[in-house]
Parts: C-alpha cells; structure tokens; sequence
C-alpha cells in the first residue's frame, strides 16, 4: 500500500478520501461506491420501480445495496445504461454542464440523404430549441452512429423524426468513456476502480 507515493506498512495508519491511497498501483476508495454497467433489453423500464409492473434496470443487477440508474433509456431502446448507488457521480454524469458524450446506434431503415445529415450535424430545431451539432456517420445505408452531449427527453428520435427519418430501433453503444463491446442483452458487469476513476475524470 501506499499513501501519497510513500510505501506503508502501518494498518493503524490514518488515511481519508484525500490522501491518495493505492493497493497495487489501483487507488482505493470508501467501501461501497459500486457502478455497474448493464446492457438494457427492450421492454425494460430504466426507473428504481415501475407503477405497472414491468420490468426494471435494477432487477437485472444483483446487489446489497440500493442501486438507481444513470439517466435514462426509452423503454424500447436497448444497450448501455450505468448502475450505481454514489448519488454525486450519479447527478454529475447526467448535468447539462458536463456535457457527457453519449453515442447511440440508430436505425431508420432507408438510407439518409446529405442534407439530413448536414442538419443532425449542425442542430436541429425542436420545439424545446434548437440541439447542439451532433457527431453523425451513416455506417451503412440507414443505420448512423449518432453522438450527443445533451440529454433531452427522446431527443434522438425527436432529432432523427425531424429531419424526416423516424427511428425504428435504438441503441446506446457508449457513455463517456465507457463501450457496450460483447455485453450481451439482460447482461452486467461491474466496473473496476480504474474504470470508475476515468468515469469521474470525463465530468471534470
Ligand atoms: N434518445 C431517445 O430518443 N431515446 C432514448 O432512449 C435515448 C436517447
């Protein structure tokens, strides 16, 4: 262990949030800071509890403590969604001010013509205002890679609608730094300190 660079073999040493603690070369936080990330199927609601008894993120996550979701995912969009009970990281990762890069895979069926992706580029007007310009390639002839940094409700099926191209299937394949790579649908991880240090990091 050490403790600001100085190797301690002291266990009665005093040591808080602050003073830089490492086991391993991994830093070490309070126990039972926990963020998981779960692949949401669809169907699945992304709030603590559902008033009509339909399934919830939380169900597909086993923990001893009380885990609330990372933002939220429409019931019939799939993939990354983040788990955790550190209510901070939690308001941090979805204020406006910290612009987190969310991406999402998104089909609409027939292919996208320049103009359209000129305008999901540039902004798009909403009858909440305009969005601000979006990252957005047409990986092939109507399916785009589409990333934002807002979070308004149903705002890439609001922008994607609005350009003439309703969405048909939705998928969130990154938050921040973090992919959804080969998590499976219904499937969990956990993530590593060092995953939940870079997190924290795309929030500073
Ligand atoms: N945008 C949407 O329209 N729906 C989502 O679930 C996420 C982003």
């Amino acid at each position: 262990m050490t403790v600001a660079d100085e190797v301690v073999t002291d266990p009665a040493r005093d040591v808080d949030e602050s003073s830089g603690v490492l086991v391993d070369g991994d830093p070490v936080r309070p126990e039972g800071v926990e963020v998981h990330i779960l692949n949401k199927p669809k169907g699945v609601v992304s709030t603590a509890r559902d008033t009509h008894g339909r399934p919830t993120v939380t169900e597909f996550v086993p923990s001893a403590r009380r885990l609330y979701p990372v933002g939220r995912l429409d019931v019939d969009t799939t993939g990354l969604i983040l788990l955790t009970n550190d209510g901070e990281l939690a308001n941090q990762l979805t204020h406006p001010r910290y612009e987190v890069a969310k991406t999402y895979l998104v089909r609409v069926g027939r292919a996208v013509h320049d103009e359209a992706l000129r305008a999901l580029r540039d902004g798009v007007d909403l009858d909440d205002g305009r969005t601000a310009p979006a990252k957005v390639r047409q990986l092939e002839p109507g399916v785009l890679e589409l990333t934002i940094h807002e979070g308004r409700k149903h705002q890439v099926k609001r922008m994607c609608e609005a350009v003439g191209f309703p969405v048909k299937e939705l998928t969130r394949i990154a938050f921040g730094p973090l992919r959804l790579e080969k998590l499976a649908p219904g499937r969990h991880r956990r993530l590593t300190a060092p995953e939940i240090e870079r997190l924290r990091s795309s929030t500073r």
